[in-house]
């Protein structure tokens, strides 16, 4: 039997465990994916015995990821563009590090919003954290030629734009408005808005019709970013397809199954944010 886990500090919000178990059943394979609480100073000797604790793999949730980074034996061009790893697999007895956000975010927009690439506008993203880089790097392989990145602390958005190069251009926070109408995506990375906490203060009254609005944050589901968005009649993609989407890479690595993504699957876990 084949085991994985997702492990961070704390690991009880995960829904890793809801995701990973329902294709184990789907595709009736015998094995388990469970959640493990790891404290900080315990990572890097968890992830050195992991074969010896009798796991394929794992996923690393915050605040671990950089320190899964650190451990790998091997790291993937998906991590190494953000500096950080949320799916470990084990390969002739070496640890591999991937991260699975850019993959799962930039499939979800392509499903979920068709042609979001059809006009040559730029992309404009909220935030400067770790999910932007990856979304970031993500957008860069799509061919996108001009990245607009806006954050709060503005330092951070310029080490970003150093790292990726010419086509990523730095904008102070209070510009989000005005500096993003004319995108084909604005993307929020940041955490306003998680848990109905913070308000984005974003009026999208004069934003290009075409334009799709997509929220990181999935709880709620719904967040004020894309109900706005909405009502302005704009096309939107919700946070909770990444997160399935994410899924699919380490589940294929550990289990040997590329496992598919449903609106069964996307009900279930809706409905898991939903309940609460
Ligand atoms: P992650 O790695 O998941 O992206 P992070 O590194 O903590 O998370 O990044 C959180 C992002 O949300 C940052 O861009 C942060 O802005 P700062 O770089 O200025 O901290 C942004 N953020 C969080 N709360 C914010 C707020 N109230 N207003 C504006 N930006 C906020």
């Amino acid at each position: 039997m084949k085991h994985a886990c997702v492990i961070g500090w704390p690991v009880e919000h995960s829904r890793s465990p809801l995701l990973h178990g329902y294709w184990l059943k789907k595709y009736g394979i015998d094995g388990t994916y469970t959640k493990r609480a790891v404290a900080p100073e315990a990572v890097a000797g968890f992830l050195q015995s992991l074969r010896a604790n009798g796991y394929v793999g794992c996923n690393v949730t915050v605040p671990h990821k950089a320190a899964a980074f650190s451990a790998a034996d091997e790291r993937e061009d998906s991590a190494k563009a953000v500096s950080a790893a949320n799916t470990l697999w084990l390969s002739d007895g070496k640890l591999v590090a991937a991260n699975t956000d850019t993959y799962g975010y930039m499939t979800n927009l392509s499903q979920q919003a068709p042609g979001w690439d059809r006009r040559d506008a730029p992309v404009s993203i909220l935030g400067a954290g770790g999910a932007a880089r990856a979304i970031v790097f993500g957008f860069l392989d799509a061919g996108v030629s001009e990245i607009r990145v806006f954050n709060r602390t503005r330092a951070r958005a310029e080490t970003l734009a150093q790292q990726f190069g010419s086509c990523v251009k730095v904008f102070d926070w209070s510009q989000r408005e005005a500096g993003s109408r004319d995108s084909a995506v604005l993307v929020n990375t940041t955490t306003i808005g998680m848990n109905g906490a913070g308000t984005l203060d974003l009026d999208l009254a004069g934003f290009d019709p075409e334009c799709v609005v997509s929220d990181i944050v999935y709880v709620p589901l719904e967040t004020e970013l894309l109900r706005k968005a909405k009502s302005q009649g704009l096309r939107t993609v919700d946070g909770v397809g990444m997160l399935l989407h994410q899924g699919v890479p380490g589940f294929e690595k550990w289990f040997g199954v590329r496992p598919e993504v449903t609106d069964e699957l996307r009900n279930l876990i809706v409905g898991d944010i939903e309940g609460g």
